[in-house]
């Protein structure tokens, strides 16, 4: 079996990887809704702040640019290079779905933190990838395919879940999902 495609597409997913730890740790302040309500809930709640999701947005970029530097320090050709547009998309996209999600969470009734199982752990890789197949879609075609979009889907569970335990365990996030 050839791994690459596979490491590939686990290399390409970092930057919508990244957003969501970046927003615990820099997130706080004012949320984006404002502290409004909208058909008896709250719009997004408390947990979706400016701060963390620009702070998101930012390290999900930064983290591609870093790695273009890496990749070319280190010569690795097989890895693609982050065009600039991709990084962005990437990373925004991450951080949409996951307020998308919470405006969904709110709709059904859930409180800030309650589990929404298989929407907390795809909501920011298919914003990543939607985003992306609007803004570099001829680039994520290219680098990932049918097969490392599959791929992606399948593992992004598993390892969402093992790093919110981690952050957990370090008593930075609130709940273990
Ligand atoms: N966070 C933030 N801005 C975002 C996303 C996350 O400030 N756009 C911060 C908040 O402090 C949030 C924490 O990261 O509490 C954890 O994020 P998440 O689990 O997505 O939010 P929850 O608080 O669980 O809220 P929700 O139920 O809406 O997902
Ligand atoms: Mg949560």
């Amino acid at each position: 079996m050839d791994i690459i495609p596979y490491l590939v597409a686990l290399y390409v997913i970092l930057p919508a990887y990244l957003p969501n730890s970046a927003a615990v740790i820099v997130g706080g302040s004012r949320p984006i809704d404002g502290g409004r309500d909208w058909r008896g809930a709250r719009i997004l709640g408390d947990g979706k702040t400016w701060r963390g999701t620009i702070g998101g947005i930012l390290a999900g970029t930064g983290l591609a640019l870093i790695l273009n530097v890496v990749r070319g320090v280190i010569g690795i050709g097989f890895l693609p290079e982050f065009t600039f547009v991709a990084a962005l998309a990437l990373s925004t996209g991450a951080m949409l779905g996951d307020i998308g999600a919470s405006f969904i969470k709110r709709r059904s009734g859930r409180e800030r933190g309650a589990a929404f199982p298989g929407l907390d752990q795809l909501d920011f890789l298919i914003g990543a990838i939607v985003m992306t197949v609007l803004l570099a879609g001829g680039w994520l075609w290219n680098v990932l395919g049918m097969r490392g979009i599959v791929f992606l889907l399948l593992v992004t569970p598993v390892v969402h879940l093992t790093a919110n335990r981690i952050g957990f365990r370090l008593g930075l996030k609130d709940e273990p999902w």
